[in-house]
């Protein structure tokens, strides 16, 4: 029975079941229409959204100027899982992503678990990026003169919270919109309309097809690079013609403490590039491209957060970004410059609108691989005979994010969607590992290897010793059931195991590299959103064991 949990796909099934198209007439072929360039911009159309718009704001008033650090870390662990997912996507070129990738290393019930978890990732991100996409919209409505009614304008959730929050600070509750609503049946109507409509909108858009998704990812991609790229070269000019490069010092404010503050919401900016992989079906040549079009766009979204954020902290003290979800139009309002707010709003609106399309087409993707292998119901790898698109799971895709952001708040949903995109990160950099070995061939893509006998003890050494009065600390709180402590304990056992694990199986570098970071970045994260994503996780589990378990495909050509 154990055994049968871990049943593992092998990569030469995988790539037979795609290449004979399922039984049934499910899963007929896929558009290829993709290259390099439209998986380079797809993903640049999935990183940069809502993260780089809103969340920098709050991340660069914790960490200073020198937020751009944790730009850096990001992007170094997110490259890291990038070469890992580039070379899984060249040996396993079907769609799925981390889900698929996990059938071939792992077994069965980790791809489930991964397959759950990415839910957190596409869907549960996408509402976060809806409702910050509303925001935007309505900062333009509003610029334009068009008022909607307040609460029609966020959710519920939201609402509700500031309300409580007011009466528990002894201030006025009078001018918040939990206060004048609506009343429904006894019940508050507070929603957020455009965040719903916009979500129907993209979903279409996901239903129609492929093609008509790339031409439309592209121009959005083409448009928030013009305006990002203006709205630098002119910050630097007023920084230096201002003379407020004095922003910049000093550097660290918070130290590396304040940096480290910021991790789920620059890392959120990060979430997307993975995104390519959900795609690979639709690839013209998945082995050469899709690792080249992950890390391009990674390199590229890179360099352009870490000017931004210079700029932003350049032009204002970062100290005045406290509570600030629009820092780019927040900056220039602040020098006098209220239009340049107007271009950059309407730059956020359409690089959320690219981010959704993206995430709108790979979370059906990932239920498409999840269904033929019976793992979810059949008519979840249903393609539309018309538009080639998976139909019946991007219809649920639009109601799985479009009810919700109708009456819910982001905060935790942000952190949820950064720790299961992290979770789904170490299981892929774990996976490479245990990848069989194969000789290099000139088409397919392979990590570099770099022997990890020494080196994954010796950072073990550095960090502990780094740490030794925090790892102290901790056993002295384990009493106290403090949570983030118990996680940090954790981390520095896995760290041992992985250093041990290193020495004995001379382990490649770049992916223990990057599970470890991952899993510190996940460690950052606050504890209260660890137990929603156990609650999350184990609600799978029992749905894997009463559905999944039993119609599983490969569990039937077994036995
Ligand atoms: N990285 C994506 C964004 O920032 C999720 O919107």
């Amino acid at each position: 029975m154990p055994n049968s949990l871990f049943r593992k796909k092998s990569i030469e099934i995988i790539q037979r079941d795609y290449e004979k198209g399922l039984e049934d007439g499910h899963a007929m072929g896929l558009k290829k229409v993709l290259g390099v360039r439209d998986l380079t911009f797809m993903g640049i159309a999935a990183v940069i959204g809502a993260g780089i718009f809103s969340t920098i704001g709050t991340a660069a008033f914790q960490g200073g100027p020198g937020v751009i650090f944790l730009f850096i870390i990001t992007a170094v662990t997110c490259g890291f899982t990038a070469l890992c997912y580039a070379e899984f996507a060249s040996r396993v070129p079907v769609s799925g992503s981390a889900y698929t990738y996990s059938y071939v290393t792992f077994g069965e019930l980790i791809a489930w678990i991964i397959g759950w978890a990415l839910i957190l990732e596409y869907a549960i991100g996408n509402i976060v990026v809806a409702i910050s996409w509303s925001a935007y919209f309505n900062h333009l409505l509003e610029g334009f003169g068009i008022h909607l009614p307040d609460w029609l304008t966020i959710g519920y959730q939201t609402a509700k919270i500031k309300y409580d929050a007011a009466l528990q600070a002894h201030q006025s509750i009078n001018d918040l919109i939990y206060t004048h609503a609506p009343m429904i049946a006894g019940i508050k109507f507070i929603i957020n309309l455009p965040a719903f409509v916009i979500v129907i909108l993209i979903t279409i858009l996901a239903y129609i097809g492929i093609s008509e998704s790339k031409k439309s990812a592209n121009f959005m991609v083409g448009l928030k690079l013009i305006v990002l790229a203006f709205v630098v070269v002119l910050g630097f000019y007023l920084i230096f013609s201002n003379h407020t490069t004095t922003n910049w010092i000093p550097f660290l404010p918070n130290g590396m403490n304040g940096v480290l503050k910021g991790v789920s919401s620059v890392f959120f900016a990060y979430i997307g590039f993975d995104a390519i992989s959900t795609t690979a079906e639709e690839c013209s040549n998945p082995r050469r491209d899709m690792p080249r079009g992950m890390l391009y766009s990674l390199m590229i979204c890179t360099v352009i957060y870490i000017l931004v954020a210079l700029v932003i902290t350049g032009l204002v003290n970062y100290k005045e970004f406290e509570g600030v979800a629009d820092p780019l139009a927040y900056v220039f309002a602040k020098i006098n410059m209220q239009k340049i707010g107007i271009i950059i709003a309407v730059s956020a609106v359409v690089a959320s609108t690219s981010v959704l399309l993206v995430f709108q087409i790979g979370q059906p993707r990932i239920w498409m691989s999840m269904s033929r292998d019976g793992l979810m119901p059949k008519p979840f790898s249903r393609v539309s005979k018309r538009f080639k698109t998976p139909s019946f799971a991007t219809i649920i895709t639009g109601f799985l994010v479009g009810i919700p952001v109708l009456f819910i708040d982001d905060v935790l949903m942000t952190d949820l969607t950064s720790i299961g995109t992290l979770f789904a990160f170490v299981l892929v950099c774990s996976g490479v590992l245990a990848l069989p070995k194969i000789k290099k061939e000139k088409d397919k893509f392979q990590i570099p290897y770099i022997n990890g006998k020494w080196l994954v003890p010796l950072l073990m050494i550095i960090f502990v010793f780094l740490s030794k009065d925090r790892i102290q600390a901790a056993f002295g709180n384990i009493s106290n059931e403090n949570y983030e402590e118990i996680l940090f304990l954790v981390f520095i056992l896995v760290l041992i195991v992985a250093a041990v694990l290193s020495f004995i199986k001379n382990y490649s570098l770049i992916p223990v590299f990057g599970a470890l970071c991952c899993l510190y970045l996940m460690i950052s994260i606050p504890a209260k959103s660890w137990l929603v994503f156990f609650a999350w996780m184990s609600l799978g589990l029992i749905i894997y064991f009463i559905y999944g378990k039993k119609k599983s495909k490969l569990r039937r050509s077994h036995s």
